[in-house]
């Protein structure tokens, strides 16, 4: 007899699909664009500082509360306890609504320039062509203007792969999906590497500019004030970004764990995703240097001048790159951007995954109904984002979410995990179910991430009352990101108003075979 929840088939499965939920657009673009801005390699050590002190606690705490309470984050959290079932919904509602809507957006983006790829469409200019003839983009976040039909029609190819991929049960979907998916992504990127070292101006970029280090600029004890105050934000960055490059606090790691066997070697799983996913990042910021330095070289730009960050990076210095290659140019654009939407739609099924999960557990309605259903309104909900004023609003979303919504629920996590559940309970369970975690772990969970989010948090709220994020006015970043969190909180309180179904709420009991399937 199979257990009522989804199971993965092999522990395989489970770590494609986690690392391909961790790979995405983010270790391409953000991780490159922060290396170079932050010190080149001196900004590893922030990252690896971070990776120890807060990733790998944090993932390990994901996993291990998903893998004990055997469910997704709203009735893991209210197995706990009923007044933390909010924060259960809030994780994945924000990963749907907060984040998801948007993040499709850019996957149809990848697909429409996947295409462009095959004619370079984008011709001489590739600035005005992404944003003026590509997204026609309005003149402010005002005037959010009318659909762009070639985004619109590629928005809802992201969503129909994902809900293909969503639609039949973990072990038929995602696993099957991430077996094909992240092998060829990590052949795919290889090549990619390679190709980029051969490139004019490649290696001096990547040897003089990303291999290289200036550690005055991590260095938070310096005597100048204005360098400690800018190290600060190093640091500060650092953990950001190996919060969101892991996918932690959005309740995904909680539900893909829960659909772990008994017995499980857990600590192992978690240090693979880790290292995985930043290896990815290390590898991938070859090809981004190289890429710039190639193409600074070629036009007689400074490398700073040349290097960009956000959605330019791809759609921008990319286009542009290709444009000057002496042979294949095709060939390496439409690598790049198989790349990007492989990455994309990975990360995409697992934030879609958290939600559906959540819904199925609590309502008990059938997985199928409940993928289309998620996946017909997600798409309604991301239309307002292929506007032309979409990216604006993206821009805005992105930053509110990931600076609050996002460190605001991982914090709330470790607090209510290290001192309500204790730690030592989760602690507990992985070492019977098969690994070895250190006691420093609960120190961890209590104590240093919880100050670290709380730093970040009071770092960012300062950072925005000083001035307003990216020069927008007061009221569109009101409405944009102040509303996206209020939805996400307001949608995460009705859900969990709802009463629930009793025997749902008692811990169910695993069955034999579960013993089987390592
Ligand atoms: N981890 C992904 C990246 O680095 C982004 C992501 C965040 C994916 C949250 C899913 C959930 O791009």
């Amino acid at each position: 007899m199979s257990s009522s929840r989804g199971q993965w088939q092999s522990n395989m499965g489970f770590l494609l699909a986690a690392i391909g939920s961790a790979i995405g657009l983010g270790n391409v673009w953000r991780f490159s664009y922060m290396a170079h801005q932050y010190g080149g390699g001196a900004f590893l050590v922030p990252y690896i500082v971070a990776l120890i002190v807060a990733g790998l606690p944090i993932i390990l705490l994901e996993y291990g509360l998903g893998h004990q309470e055997k469910g997704s984050s709203p009735l893991s959290f209210r197995r706990i306890g009923p007044r933390y079932e909010w924060l259960g919904w809030w994780m994945p509602v924000v990963a749907m609504f907060g984040i998801m809507l948007y993040y499709s957006v850019i996957i149809g983006w990848c697909f429409n320039y996947l295409v462009y790829a095959i004619t370079m469409a984008w011709g001489n200019d590739p600035q005005a062509f992404f944003f003026n003839d590509f997204l026609a983009i309005s003149p402010s976040a005002a005037e959010i203007g009318g659909f762009r039909p070639q985004i619109l029609m590629s928005t809802a190819l992201c969503w129909f792969l994902c809900w293909l991929i969503n639609f039949r049960d973990v072990r038929h979907g995602i696993e099957k999906a991430s077996k094909i998916f992240m092998p060829s992504l990590l052949i795919l990127t290889f090549i990619l590497v390679g190709w980029t070292l051969t490139l004019d101006g490649a290696k001096e970029a990547i040897f003089s500019h990303y291999l290289s280090t200036d550690w005055s600029k991590i260095n938070i004890f310096s005597a100048d004030v204005a360098s400690r105050i800018n190290a600060r934000e190093v640091w500060v960055a650092a953990f950001g970004q190996i919060f969101f490059t892991l996918s932690l606090g959005f309740g995904i790691m909680i539900t893909y764990a829960s659909y772990l066997p008994k017995q499980n070697n857990i600590g192992r799983n978690a240090l693979i995703t880790c290292i995985v996913n930043c290896c990815y990042s290390l590898i991938a910021g070859l090809t981004v240097f190289g890429v710039v330095g190639f193409m600074a070289k070629t036009q007689g730009l400074p490398f700073a001048e040349a290097i960009k960050g956000g959605p330019q990076l791809a759609f921008v210095i990319y286009p542009t790159a290709i444009s000057l290659l002496p042979a294949y140019n095709h060939l390496f654009g439409i690598l790049f951007f198989l790349i990007l939407c492989i990455a994309g739609l990975t990360s995409g099924v697992s934030l879609i995954e958290a939600f559906t999960c959540s819904l199925t557990d609590k309502f008990n309605w059938p997985r199928k109904k409940v993928v289309t259903g998620v996946c017909g309104a997600g798409f309604m909900g991301s239309l307002i984002f292929t506007t032309n004023g979409g990216l604006y609003l993206l821009d805005i979303a992105d930053h509110f979410i990931t600076h609050y919504g996002l460190i605001v629920g991982g914090l709330l996590e470790c607090l209510i995990i290290g001192w309500i559940l204790k730690s030592a309970t989760i602690r507990n369970h992985l070492n019977t179910s098969g690994s070895a975690i250190p006691l420093v772990w609960n120190f961890c969970v209590r104590y240093t991430t919880p100050v670290i989010l709380l730093c970040l948090v009071y770092f960012s709220v300062t950072g925005d009352l000083q001035k307003n994020y990216g020069g927008y006015a007061t009221p569109q970043l009101l409405m944009y990101g102040g509303g996206s969190l209020l939805l996400c909180g307001t949608v995460a309180l009705a859900f969990t108003l709802y009463p629930w179904d009793k025997r749902k709420l008692q811990r169910e009991h695993q069955p034999e075979e579960d013993d089987l399937l390592i």
